[in-house]
């Protein structure tokens, strides 16, 4: 099929909600990162995200609305907890996972009983969205398995022709990581995922808060090992990972430059191309093929914007393995540190 590239006029956008309303697929920008949306009442439209994305059918969608009060139909009851993190976080980067209403497809939720929605709070996703009229399933816009799509080329480079539009919003406004995920269905509100809505951010809600384990995992072991199942299902497949293979490099700084450089001479001596992944700070000093730095060390939020761009670079650059440095790992670092070790599958190296 031909995709249709287009700008968020209000006439495309009136475009793009009818071609959700229909049936069809259209990827847009959020807060955090690229969308592909299909209407999440639909069946059949949940099956085209999963075809076109090559994603397991077992993984649940994110269901998208642009108003409060689109919730209701849609779940089976909202805690009062929900109402207090609604109020404080939405519209923003927080998806909630609720047990759901008959309203919403199994083939929508992965055959979960729960659902997981959010209110994003990006202007065109909201807009879109509204002109649909109809709450929208939205995984991120990437080919299954690669990284987020951060800029509408990573959806062309992913999805050109295999979805009916994208909605060219540019990078403006995209934050870089995916959402928070809060599961309230529990006792004690659980995260499921790490995000820009840090753990500290929802404690001042909720007073108390669970965290599934392969949410700080530093290993494979710590994430369960390999048959345990995640409470947010996608959070157990291989994620985000360049073609080559990527280890992270722990300890105080100047170990880790010199422990990376070391390595890097060394396989250079092989006649191999190195790859490093740094902050702007310290990315001067290293010997690296490629170096990338991905935002500044004391600006976390610059960190998030550019890891997935960063991760995806190296893909189209011929390198034959990658080193990274590591970074904080609380507050949003968590999210960072969490997306880092899925992309380098756990090889940590601890100096
Ligand atoms: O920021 C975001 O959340 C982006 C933008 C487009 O909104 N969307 C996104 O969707 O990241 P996706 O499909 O890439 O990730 C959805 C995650 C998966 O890990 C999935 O398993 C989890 O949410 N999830 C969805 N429904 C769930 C449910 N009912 N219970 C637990 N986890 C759920
Ligand atoms: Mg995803």
């Amino acid at each position: 099929m031909e995709t249709k590239l287009w700008l968020p006029t209000t006439e495309n956008l009136k475009s793009a909600g009818k071609i959700l309303r229909d049936g069809g697929t259209v990827a847009f920008p959020t807060e955090t990162v690229y969308g592909l949306g299909a209407n999440a009442l639909m069946p059949d439209a949940a099956k085209k995200i999963y075809l076109a994305k090559g994603r397991p059918s077992d993984n649940p969608l994110i269901v998208h609305i642009s108003d409060f009060s689109e919730l209701e139909p849609l779940v089976a009851e909202i805690p009062p907890v929900a109402y207090r993190l609604a109020e404080a976080y939405w519209a923003g980067p927080l998806t909630m996972v609720f047990k759901k209403s008959s309203l919403i497809p199994l083939e929508t939720t992965g055959g979960l009983d729960t659902v997981a929605v959010r209110f994003p709070a990006h202007p065109v996703a909201r807009e879109l969205i509204r002109l649909a009229g109809v709450p929208i399933a939205a995984p991120s816009a990437n080919a299954s398995g690669r990284p987020s799509p951060t800029a509408t080329e990573h959806v062309i480079e992913d999805l050109n022709g295999r979805i009916d539009a994208i909605i060219d919003g540019g990078r403006e406004g995209v934050m870089g990581l995916e959402s928070t995920i809060v599961d309230v269905t529990t006792p004690t509100p659980t995260l499921l995922r790490p995000g820009f809505i840090t753990p500290e951010m929802l404690l001042k809600v909720t007073g108390e808060l669970e965290t599934d384990r392969v949410v700080a995992a530093k290993s494979v072991q710590e994430a369960g090992g390999e048959g345990y199942v995640p409470r947010a299902p996608g959070m157990k497949y291989r994620h985000y990972a360049p073609r080559s293979p990527l280890t992270l490099v722990s300890g105080s700084g100047e170990k880790v430059i010199s422990y990376i450089n070391e390595k890097t001479v060394a396989l250079q001596k092989e006649g191999k191309r190195v790859g490093v992944i740094a902050a702007a700070e310290t990315a001067p000093r290293y010997l690296g093929d490629e170096v990338k730095a991905v935002g500044l060390r004391t600006r976390e939020d610059t960190i998030a914007k550019g890891l997935f761009d960063t991760l995806r670079a190296f893909d189209s650059l011929k390198v034959d393995a990658i080193f990274s440095e590591v970074f904080f790992d609380n507050g949003l670092g968590l999210a960072i540190m969490n997306r880092l070790l899925k992309a380098a599958g756990y090889s940590l190296m601890i100096l």
